[in-house]
Formats: C-alpha cells, sequence, structure tokens
C-alpha cells in the first residue's frame, strides 16, 4: 500500500473511531491511540525514511493536514459529548422542589433549666429575689462565714475541690447568704441558685450539680415561718395535695436544723421505687440561721434574726418526673432531653 494510501486509512479508522466513542473519556483515549506520540501517526512517520528526498515534504503535508482535520473531528465531537452527558446528568439529578426541606426539630430548655426558673418563680411570688455568687468561692465564705472555721469536722459533710489554701469550688449555694448579708440591707429575702461542686460521682450523686437557697433576714422570724415557706414551696412545685415533714438534723450554719421531706409526688405518698417504699422523699435541709453566720457579716443579732433553706435542683427534677438516674442530666442525650419540650 502506498504510504498516501496508509494516511487515508488511518485517517478514515480515526474518523470512525471518534463517531463510536460513547463518553468524552472514551474519545479521549482514542486520540491518544492515533494523534498521540506512541500513536498511529507517529508509527507511519517512522517510516518516512522510506521515501525519496522529493517525496518526504508532501507525505510530511499530507500527514499534517489529516491531523489537524482529525483534531477538528475531535473538537466537534468532544463539544456533543459533553454536552450529553451534562443533559444526562441535570436529568438524573432532577430536584423537585415542590418536596419539604428536612425538618429542624426546635431546641428546648434543659430541664434543670426549666426547675430552675419554676422554682425561682415560686420563690419569687413570696418577695425572694433571685441572687447568684462567684463558682471559685473564698474558703471564707464557702465555710468559715458559715460557722464552719478551718478544721471543723462539718467541713467533711462537704468533699471539696480545693483550688489552694483560699478559695474552693463552691460546694453548695449557702456563700450566697454570706454575700447578700454583705450587700443588702435587712430586711431582706433572697434566693441564691446556680452550680454547686463536690468530689463525687455515681447513680444519684453528680461532682458538679444545683442548689437552690432561700434566706429570709428580718425582725422576727420563727420555725413557724420557715415551715409555711417551704410547705408553700413544696406543694406549688410537687402538686398540692403533698404533705412535707421535717426532721431534726445537723447543719453548722443552722440552729435548730432539720431536713425536709415531702411526700413521694410519684406514687403520692403509698410507696414506690422512687422513695424506697417509704412514702416520703428527701429534698434538702433548712433552719433557723445560727447567730455566728450573721455576726460574721457584722448583722446585730440583738435586732435581726434569719432562716435558710437549700435543696438540691437535679433531685428535685429526679423526684418530679421519676427518673433513675441522676447522670443523664449531664449526658445531654437528646432522646432524654426532648422528653421534657413542650
Ligand atoms: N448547704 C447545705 C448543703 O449543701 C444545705 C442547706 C441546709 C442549706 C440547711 C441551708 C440550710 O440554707 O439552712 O448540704
Amino acid at each position: 500500500m502506498s504510504m498516501n494510501a496508509k494516511i487515508d486509512q488511518i485517517r478514515s479508522e480515526a474518523a470512525q473511531a471518534f463517531e463510536k466513542a460513547g463518553s468524552v473519556k472514551d474519545l479521549y483515549e482514542t486520540k491518544v491511540q492515533f494523534l498521540g506520540k506512541q500513536g498511529s501517526f507517529s508509527a507511519l512517520m517512522k517510516e518516512m525514511g522510506k521515501l525519496s528526498a522529493e517525496e518526504k515534504p508532501l507525505f510530511g503535508k499530507l500527514v499534517n493536514e489529516a491531523k489537524q482535520s482529525l483534531e477538528a473531528l475531535y473538537s466537534e465531537r468532544e463539544e456533543k459529548l459533553r454536552t450529553q452527558e451534562l443533559e444526562a446528568k441535570l436529568q438524573s439529578e432532577h430536584l423537585d422542589l415542590t418536596l419539604p426541606g428536612p425538618q429542624r426539630p426546635p431546641g428546648a430548655k434543659h430541664p434543670i433549666s426549666s426547675v430552675i426558673e419554676e422554682i425561682s418563680g415560686i420563690l419569687g411570688r413570696l418577695g425572694y429575689a433571685v441572687r447568684t455568687g462567684p463558682l471559685i468561692e473564698k474558703d471564707s465564705f464557702n465555710f468559715e462565714g458559715l460557722n464552719m472555721p478551718k478544721d471543723h469536722p462539718a467541713r467533711d459533710m462537704q468533699d471539696t475541690f480545693y483550688i489552694d489554701d483560699n478559695y474552693v469550688l463552691r460546694t453548695h449555694t449557702s456563700p450566697i447568704q454570706v454575700h447578700a448579708m454583705f450587700n443588702e440591707k435587712p430586711p431582706f429575702k433572697i434566693t441564691g441558685v446556680g452550680p454547686v461542686f463536690r468530689v463525687d460521682y455515681d447513680i444519684s450523686h453528680l461532682p458538679n450539680f444545683h442548689q437552690i437557697e432561700g434566706f429570709c433576714v428580718d425582725r422576727k422570724v420563727s420555725m413557724a415561718d420557715l415551715k409555711g415557706t417551704i410547705t408553700f414551696f413544696v406543694r406549688e412545685f410537687f402538686g398540692s395535695n403533698l404533705k412535707t415533714r421535717f426532721r431534726p438534723s445537723f447543719f453548722p450554719f443552722t440552729e435548730p436544723s432539720a431536713e425536709v421531706d415531702c411526700q413521694c409526688p410519684i406514687c403520692s405518698g403509698k410507696g414506690c421505687r422512687m422513695c424506697k417504699e417509704s412514702g416520703w422523699v428527701e429534698i434538702g435541709g433548712c433552719g433557723l440561721t445560727h447567730p455566728n453566720v450573721l455576726k460574721f457579716a457584722g448583722i446585730n443579732t440583738n435586732d435581726w434574726q434569719a432562716f435558710a433553706f437549700g435543696f438540691g435542683i437535679e433531685r428535685m427534677a429526679i423526684i418530679k418526673y421519676g427518673i433513675d438516674d441522676i447522670r443523664l442530666f449531664n449526658e445531654n442525650d437528646v432522646r432524654f432531653l426532648r422528653q421534657f419540650s413542650l
């Protein structure tokens, strides 16, 4: 076969192969096969040596023309395939804009925040103003001002995170009482709310939990005022028909002191797992403020008296909602938290 005939043959083979290529990728591979460095035309050029000096330029010219026409064919075909591929892609990715979008469930308050708001609301109606205090607390406010001098055995009641000799993570909200005595002029009623910290972690204890404190300073306050206040509070929070009972107890900052139980709201006092079949659940402590506490803050105990109470918020939430593991409050599992959203 003459060299010219070979050029024509390769050209028509290439043109057919381009036409047959089903995708841009196939087409490109075909192009490499014919027009690439190792392709058919390059192979043909190697045979040029066989030609006479006169034939060579003509042959070179014909090869170039053939290659140029194939390049043009390639571009045309590539454009066509590209359009086809784009259309196929658009077809397969067709969006139905009438479908509803993904649902985003609305957020909800953490149950502890809801309980804090509810309790502050109830005490607010009795005239208690909400106060907070530092979480890193002076030893003197967390303990000394509450009649627990250094080395007092009552400090062992609260496993404490010590920052250094003078500072602790507050172990209870009672130091808010001390801040109030320095900041407010008697008579006053305040409630202190917020996180507290103890070295503790099991099914009924967290290292960080929340308390609420009530503190009432007035000319004359009695155990009857304290009982009336707490009874009102328990009925508002847990249910109007529940009884409250006070058991004699000890706290360094109150004298007399009592622990407060309320009839179990889960079984209405009949006995269940929550109240360990006793019908009663413990919610916190209370008492008439010890004169040493008032004196520490410079309050004249001839003129003023006080009562105080402190409850665990998680404990109250557990009792109210019948939750059996306090750690659920800290795990932030939305399946748990969602149950408390409205
Ligand atoms: N601060 C006490 C505690 O965390 C609870 C408490 C008891 C607070 C008696 C009071 C109170 O205000 O009067 O264990």
